[in-house]
């Protein structure tokens, strides 16, 4: 089973989504093994967004991220992180199809309220950034059956 790390950014509990989005992922039968809420340190947000260190924007991107409290989350799934990755839509909200996350809730990429894995590779380590191994939890669903 695949897992991919996803943060709701600060937007979404400010704007009070956060019901309305991880409702998006528990119906797509992405199944919740971690959750969080907490105000990122701008170590923890340079380690997250290291790879755009340099880049114009960076310190938008930062200063954004650590303005006030996310929701971090593991969800899990046969193909979470492509599918987690459709339901998001494009990082540019002015891409994003209507029924995606971003494109019914955003406009600009700098507010764009989601974050979700784009590799195997990058999942792996923002989760380990984010969540402690005994934090995420693995259970059965009762209709799992029925999902894969
Ligand atoms: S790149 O250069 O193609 O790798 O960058 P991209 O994938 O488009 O974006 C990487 C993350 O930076 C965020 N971003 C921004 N934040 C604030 N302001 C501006 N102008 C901006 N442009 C890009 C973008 O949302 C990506 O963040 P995540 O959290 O991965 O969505």
């Amino acid at each position: 089973m695949e897992r991919s790390f996803v943060m709701l950014k600060p937007g979404v509990l400010q704007r009070r989504l956060v019901g309305v989005i991880i409702d998006r992922f528990e119906r797509s039968c992405l199944k919740i093994v971690a959750i969080k809420l907490m105000r990122i340190s701008r170590e923890l947000a340079e380690k997250h967004y290291a790879e755009h260190k340099g880049k114009d924007f960076y310190p938008p991107l930062i200063d954004y991220i650590t303005s006030a409290p996310v929701i971090a989350m593991v969800l899990q799934g046969a193909n979470s992180i492509k599918v987690i990755r459709k339901i998001t839509g494009a990082t540019n909200p002015l891409d994003a199809l209507p029924g995606t996350i971003r494109g019914d809730y955003a406009l600009t990429t700098q507010k764009n309220i989601i974050h979700a894995s784009d590799s195997l590779e990058s999942a792996a380590r923002e989760i380990s950034l984010f969540f402690k191994k005994e934090e995420i939890i693995d259970y059965e669903l009762p209709n799992a059956k029925w999902v894969k």
